[in-house]
């Protein structure tokens, strides 16, 4: 019997993975389809896939060509599968023409022709409408949103206003986008606007462009008042707009693992987490430059805070702030104690103070150690009262991490509320509570 095997995503199922299927099956006597993983996909940096796992198994097993589907994991799979099954003949579309080569040395390989015309990516990007995302602001973060944008289906960067003309174009020039210095030319040309403009603009240019029925995507801290907060969030939701917050760290693979772990009752009740995120700025910069919103914990603190809520909740009971300031009054290293009923947060942050960047989350059974940078969690252990029983995990963190904050926002314009959970309106009312009174104290 000649045994044949062949793996792909199968998502939005297409006649071009029907004819694949056909042909394979036609190669032998027995069909194995591998099927990738959601979390597979997302390290190899497709992470635009729509349908479930589920429902591309199910699309696979209704053709009838595969006598057997298994699922797709990780990188080297299919070195162990040819040998676990037996296989005689690997095949796949020859837009893999060559990269499968070395797998010749257990078995055939054969690269059948891809059907003209179609694919998932093109069935992606018909099925929507493209969203066109608008940039608000020149600065550093800018310069990286614009290639993690290209990542993701089913959105482009239209262009980006400055009220600098010169800025304004220089930019563009750079990223070959559109330049535009009048707002309301500016709004007439997206659907979408992405604020990274300093700190104490957000509130105007989110209010503007809620006005304007904008969905934003506002980098974080999104403003510094609650009352700003609320009012916008609600604007937003009476007005069916998205209004979302960039913490990137908050829709990271990792850490969504790292909060399912640290909530799943493994290290026991949670009463301590402590989080630190340092880093030395040029005393030059806009961060110790700005006397009114710069210092750490404006700039820093959304990290910080994060684990705190997103583990004991908005329902604090009391909160404390500890800073270290320069001679210009701003705080270069602040630590906020957090005390809920049953559990310490402590959120520490310096920029001109050097620690370790670490969080730490203890519980009655155990704890949890992310090690630096935790804020693009990659990799955590899980610790005991036994010191030789560790257990360890680890998940992939892609680029600048914009992309996956990118996918989730355009996921909630396209009326999925499934990632809400990532960073509620609560949450980030709380840290903009948080912020007014840290700098209500500062002053
Ligand atoms: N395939 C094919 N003809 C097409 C599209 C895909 O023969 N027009 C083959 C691929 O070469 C692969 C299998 O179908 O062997 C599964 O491909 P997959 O990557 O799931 O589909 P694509 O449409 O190529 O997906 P994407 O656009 O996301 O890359």
């Amino acid at each position: 019997m000649t045994k044949v095997i062949t793996y792909g995503t199968f998502d939005l199922f297409h006649e071009g993975h029907y004819r694949l299927l056909q042909r394979a099956k036609e190669l032998g006597d027995y069909l194995i389809v591998g099927v990738t993983t959601e979390g597979y996909d997302q390290t190899r940096g497709k992470l635009n896939v729509i349908d479930s796992l589920m429902t591309r198994v199910e699309n696979v097993r209704k053709t009838g060509f595969a006598d057997e589907i298994i699922i797709e994991e990780s990188q080297g799979q299919k070195f162990r599968d040819i040998k676990k099954y037996h296989i005689d003949i690997f095949t796949v579309g020859s837009d893999w023409i060559g990269q499968f080569d070395y797998l010749n040395d257990y078995c055939k390989v054969v690269y059948l022709e891809r059907t003209k015309d179609i694919s998932s990516t093109m069935l992606r990007t018909q099925n929507k409408h493209i969203q066109r995302i608008g940039i608000i602001g020149t600065g550093r973060i800018a310069e990286r949103f614009i290639p993690e944008v290209k990542l993701v289906s089913g959105i482009n960067t239209q262009g980006i206003y400055n009220p600098n003309a010169e800025s304004a174009i220089r930019f563009a020039e750079k990223w070959q986008i559109n330049p535009y210095t009048d707002i309301e030319d500016f709004f007439a040309a997206v659907d979408a606007v992405y604020i990274a403009s300093p700190h104490e603009t957000h509130y105007k240019y989110i209010k503007m462009s809620l006005e304007h029925g904008k969905h934003v995507f506002c980098e974080k801290p999104m403003v510094l008042e609650k009352t700003q907060a609320e009012e916008l969030f609600g604007y937003a939701k009476e007005h069916n707009l998205v209004l979302f917050e960039g913490i990137k760290t908050a829709y990271c693979p990792g850490f969504s693992k790292l909060m399912g772990i640290a909530c799943s009752g493994m290290i026991g009740s949670i009463r301590n987490v402590e989080a630190c995120f340092t880093k030395l700025e040029n005393p030059a910069s806009r961060e110790l430059t700005d006397l009114k919103f710069g210092g750490s914990f404006t700039e820093l603190g959304s990290y910080t805070m994060l684990p705190i809520i997103k583990i004991f909740g908005t329902e604090y009971e009391d909160i404390r702030f500890d800073s270290i300031k320069d001679e210009n009054g701003l705080d270069i290293f602040t630590k906020a104690y957090f005390r809920y009923p049953n559990g310490i947060g402590t959120a520490t942050c310096g920029l001109g103070v050097k620690s370790e960047g670490q969080l730490i989350i203890s519980g009655t059974k155990g704890y949890i150690k992310v090690d630096s940078p935790w804020w693009k969690t990659t990799y955590f252990e899980v610790h005991y009262e036994n010191p030789n029983d560790i257990e360890k995990y680890s998940d992939s963190f892609l680029g600048d991490g914009l992309r996956y904050e990118i996918i989730d926002f355009l996921s909630m314009i396209n009326g999925n509320t499934e990632s809400e959970f990532k960073l509620t309106c609560k949450d980030s009312i709380l840290i903009a509570e948080i912020m007014e009174k840290f700098l209500e104290k500062r002053k």
